[in-house]
C-alpha cells in the first residue's frame, strides 16, 4: 500500500508491505528526505521528528535555508543526493552541463501512483502476475536551473515484503547534458549500526559471503568488467550485528542488472548510513540531448525483521514468481547430461552417441552439446562467431544429431557463446570492426577471445539470424548461453566519440535485446545463463534464463559454499548444478557419488561426466538420483529453503527444503570434516509446523515419528558414523 499525506505543508510518503514500512517526505524546500525503513509503522505515523537538525560546521546551507545554519544537504538523510551542491557525501547523480558546470540539485515536483509494477525499457524488472501484483509510486524531481527531470520509481510488493527502486532522468531543457553518474538509489538510514554481508570470489569459487561492520570508511563492492562478475555479486545485505538466520533486522539490496555495478554502505559524520546501488560510474559518461532519457536498472530491496532465512525466502519467492519468465518458470526442467567435462573439445559422432545412449538408459532426459560443435573450434583459439555447424566433426547435420538423441527418448540442447569472437574466425576476418577494441591499440584478450560490440544493431541481427537458423533446423529445446571473458578496451566503431562512455551500458542493453528477441522467436526455449560458470549470476539474467550455471567448479565440497552463498538471494531452482567425475577436474578431490548427487540435486540438476567410465553400482545410483530428484522437485524448486548450518560450521553442512504447505520436507547433511573416534552428526531442523507429527525417514527401513517441535528444538542425530564427504538426505512427511 502507498500512502501520501500532507502534514504541516510537507508531503509524507509511506510504503507499506506486510512486515515492513518505508517513509520519506518532500520537505518545505522540496528536498526528498528519507525518514525510515524497517519494521511496520501505522498509517498516519509521521517520523519527521527523527531528524535532528544542528549546525555541524563545514556543512554549508542551500540558499533556500536563508540564515538557518542547521539546514544542510550535507547532513540531511536523503533519497536523492546530487553532486556539487553542498552534500559532500557520495552522490547518486552527477551531471556535467553544457556550460561546463557540475551540479545536480533535484527538488520535488509532483507524484503519481500507478496500480501495477513499472517497466524499464529494454531491461529486466519485476513484473505482475496473477499471484503477485505490484504498485508504483513515481516521484518527479526537477532541476530548476536546467529543467532536467529525475523520476524516482518505488515498486511495492506487499506480501513479498519487497520494495524496488529505479530512477529515470529526462532532459527537458534546451541544452545537452552529460550524465556522469546515475545510480538506481540512495538511502540515508537513521539510527542504524549494521554489518554488511557481501558475496565475493573468483572464477570457479564464486559468492563467498564476507561480513564486516559498516563504519565511516566506505564498504564498496562492484564490477567494471562489463559483466556483474565472479568477483562480487550485485547484491548485499545490511543487518544488525547480532542478526542470524532466525533473528534480527536484515535489509537486502539486489540489482537486476548484468553489467558494471556498484554497491556501497558508509556512515556519515552523523552516523547515518548512506546506502547506494546502481551502475558503476567508472567509464560512464552518458549524453542526453533535448528530450532524451535514461533509466537505471532496478534495485530489489527486501526487509526481514526475523533474520536471514526469511530475507532469502522473500527473494526466492519474488524472483521465481516475478522475475523468471517462460514455459520453464514452473514447468519441470529436464535432467540433463552435458558433455563438457566428459569430452571437452574432443568429441565426435560416436562419443556423443555413446553418452546419449548411456544417459537415456539411466533415465537422464536431455543431452546438452557444449562448446566445439561449430566453425573451426577444436580448442580455445578459434571459431567463436562462426555459428555454422561443423558437420564433419559431428558426422552429420545437427538435425541428425538431435533426432538421434530424440529417438533415444531424450531432448536436445546446445551451447552458444553469442557475445564473443575469435580473431581466428571468418567473422573476424570479415568484420574486425565488430569486435570491441580501440583504434591503434592492440586489444586485450581473455581466453584468447574478443568481445563483440553488442551495442551494434548489425551485430545483434547477425547473431539472431545465425541462432535462429540453427534453432529452426534442429530439435533444440535448450540453449546454454555462455560468456567467457571480462570486457575492456571500450570503443565502438559504430557510435560517435562523445557517446563512447555509453558503451558499457549499451553492451548490456544489446545483450538483453538479443535475448528478448530470441525468446520472442522461441518462447518455449529453456535458457541456461553462464559466464565461465557464475560470472553473470544476477537477477537481471533470471529474466531471460530461469537457471544459470552456478560455477565452473563442480567439486561437491566447494559447491557447498558456492551454493550456500548463492542461496542468500537467488532461488535454488536457478542454480545449474551437475554431478561430475572424480577426482574432480577443478580440485582433484574425490567425493562419494551419492554426495555429488545430493549436492547437485539442490539446484537445476544434471550430470557432466563420461558415463562410460563409472561403475555399474554408480549407474544404479544415477537412476535412483534421477528418480529422487523428480520426487523432490516440488520441494527444491518451489519450497522454502533453510540454511541449517553456517559456512564456518565445524564438521558438516546442512540445509533443508520445506513445502509451502509444510506437509513435506527434505534435509541434506554433508560431513565436511572427520576425526578419529567420531562424534555424532547432529543438526536442528527448521520450517516444520511445531505441533504436527512427521515421519522422518533416514534410510529406506529407518524412520522415526515425532512432532515438528522435537525436530526443531531437539534436532536429529544421524544414527551411524558419517565418514568425511558422506551425505545423507532425510525426508519428512506429515502423518
Ligand atoms: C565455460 C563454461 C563451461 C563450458 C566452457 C566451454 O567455461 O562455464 O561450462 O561450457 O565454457 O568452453
Amino acid at each position: 500500500m502507498i500512502s501520501v499525506k500532507t502534514i504541516d505543508n510537507e508531503l509524507v510518503f509511506t510504503l507499506f508491505t506486510n512486515s515492513s514500512s518505508y517513509q520519506m517526505k518532500a520537505d518545505k524546500y522540496g528536498v526528498l528526505l528519507h525518514l525510515y525503513y524497517g519494521r511496520p509503522i501505522i498509517n498516519g505515523d509521521n517520523l519527521s521528528d527523527l531528524i535532528f537538525l544542528s549546525d555541524m560546521g563545514f556543512s554549508g546551507n542551500p540558499p533556500c535555508a536563508g540564515k538557518d545554519r542547521t539546514y544542510s544537504l550535507d547532513t540531511l538523510p536523503q533519497e536523492v543526493s546530487g553532486f556539487g551542491i553542498g552534500d559532500y557525501r557520495d552522490s547518486m547523480v552527477s551531471l556535467l552541463h553544457d556550460d561546463g558546470s557540475r551540479a545536480a540539485e533535484f527538488r520535488y515536483d509532483s507524484f503519481e501512483i500507478v496500480d501495477s509494477s513499472y517497466k524499464i525499457d529494454g531491461m529486466p524488472a519485476l513484473y505482475d502476475t496473477s499471484v503477485t501484483k505490484g504498485e508504483t509510486l513515481i516521484i518527479t524531481m526537477r532541476e530548476a536551473a536546467s529543467d532536467i527531470v529525475l523520476k524516482l520509481y518505488y515498486g511495492v510488493y506487499e506480501k513479498e515484503n519487497v520494495i524496488t527502486r529505479a530512477a529515470k532522468i529526462i532532459n527537458k531543457g534546451t541544452r545537452r547534458v552529460f550524465v556522469e553518474k546515475l545510480l538506481s538509489m540512495n538511502m540515508d538510514m537513521l539510527f542504524f549500526d549494521p554489518d554488511i554481508i557481501y558475496f565475493t570470489g573468483r572464477h570457479a569459487f564464486e559468492r563467498a559471503p564476507e561480513r564486516v561492520p559498516v563504519k565511516h570508511a566506505k564498504v564498496e563492492i562492484g564490477s567494471v568488467r562489463g559483466t556483474s562478475s565472479h568477483q562480487y555479486n550485485p547484491a548485499f545485505i545490511l543487518c544488525d550485528h547480532d542478526a542470524n538466520e532466525e533473528q534480527g533486522n536484515c535489509y537486502g539490496f539486489c540489482l537486476a542488472y548484468s553489467g558494471n555495478f556498484v554497491g556501497a554502505a558508509q556512515k556519515d559524520q552523523k552516523n547515518q548510513v548512506r546506502v547506494q546501488m546502481g551502475i558503476h560510474p567508472e567509464g560512464f559518461h552518458y549524453l542526453l540531448e533535448q528530450d532524451e532519457e535514461l533509466m537505471t536498472p532496478q534495485v530489489i530491496m527486501s526487509f526481514s525483521g526475523s533474520g536471514l532465512s526469511t530475507l532469502s525466502q522473500q527473494y526466492h519467492d519474488i524472483l521465481r514468481e516475478n522475475m523468471c519468465r517462460g514455459k520453464y518458470k514452473h514447468e519441470k526442467r529436464p535432467v540433463l547430461i552435458n558433455n563438457w567435462e566428459a569430452t571437452y573439445f574432443d568429441f565426435d559422432r560416436e562419443k556423443l552417441h555413446d553418452i546419449a545412449q548411456q544417459a537415456s538408459e539411466l533415465g537422464i532426459e536431455m543431452l546438452v552439446l557444449d562448446d566445439g560443435w561449430f566453425g573451426k573450434r577444436d580448442d580455445d583459439f578459434s571459431g567463436l562467431g562462426d555459428w555454422f555447424v561443423n558437420e564433419k566433426k559431428l558426422g552429420g547435420s545437427l538435425k541428425e544429431v538431435g533426432e538421434r538423441v530424440n529417438a533415444m527418448g531424450m531432448k536436445f540442447g546446445l551451447w552458444f557463446e553469442p557475445e564473443m569472437i575469435s580473431e581466428d574466425s571468418d567473422l573476424y576476418r570479415e568484420h574486425p570492426e565488430w569486435a570491441v577494441a580501440i583504434p591503434n591499440r592492440e586489444p586485450n584478450r581473455g581466453r584468447y577471445q574478443l568481445a563483440l560490440d553488442m551495442s551494434r544493431a548489425d551485430v545483434r541481427d547477425y547473431l539472431l539470424e545465425k541462432m535462429t537458423d540453427i534453432l529452426n533446423n534442429a530439435p533444440i529445446i535448450y540453449v546454454k548461453w555462455d560468456l567467457n571473458r571480462s570486457i575492456c578496451d571500450m570503443y565502438s566503431y559504430a557510435s560517435a566519440q562523445e557517446r563512447s562512455g555509453e558503451l558499457y551500458h549499451k553492451y548490456v542493453l544489446g545483450v538483453y535485446d538479443l535475448l528478448e528477441r530470441l525468446l520472442e522467436r522461441f518462447p518455449d526455449l529453456l535458457l541456461e545463463g553462464c559466464s565461465g560458470g557464475g560470472g553473470r549470476f544476477d537477477a537481471g539474467m533470471l529474466y531471460y534464463s530461469p537457471q544459470i550455471w552456478c560455477s565452473d567448479n563442480t567439486d561437491a565440497i566447494n559447491r557447498l559454499s558456492i551454493q550456500y552463498g548463492t542461496s542468500f538471494f537467488y532461488p535454488i531452482s536457478s542454480f545449474g548444478s551437475h554431478v561430475s567425475a572424480c577426482p574432480n577436474h577443478q580440485t582433484g578431490r574425490s567425493v562419494p557419488f551419492q554426495t555429488r548427487g545430493d549436492v547437485a540435486m539442490s539446484g537445476s540438476f544434471g550430470y557432466e561426466l563420461d558415463l562410460g567410465k563409472i561403475s555399474e553400482e554408480e549407474k544404479e545410483q544415477v537412476k535412483e538420483q534421477v528418480a529422487q530428484f523428480h520426487k523432490l522437485y516440488d520441494l527444491t524448486h518451489e519450497g522454502d529453503y533453510y540454511r541449517l548450518t553456517p559456512l564456518e560450521n565445524g564438521d558438516c553442512m546442512a540445509w533443508a527444503f520445506v513445502a509451502k504447505d509444510k506437509k513435506r520436507a527434505a534435509l541434506t547433511i554433508v560431513k565436511t570434516q572427520s576425526e578419529g573416534n567420531p562424534l555424532p552428526t547432529h543438526v536442528y531442523m527448521k520450517g516444520l509446523l511445531r505441533n504436527r507429527q512427521y515421519r522422518c525417514t533416514l534410510k529406506n527401513d529407518m524412520s522415526v515419528i515425532k512432532t515438528g517441535a522435537a525436530f526443531i528444538n531437539a534436532g536429529i542425530t544421524i544414527p551411524w558414523i558419517m565418514m568425511q564427504y558422506e551425505s545423507v538426505m532425510v525426508l519428512f512427511e506429515e502423518i
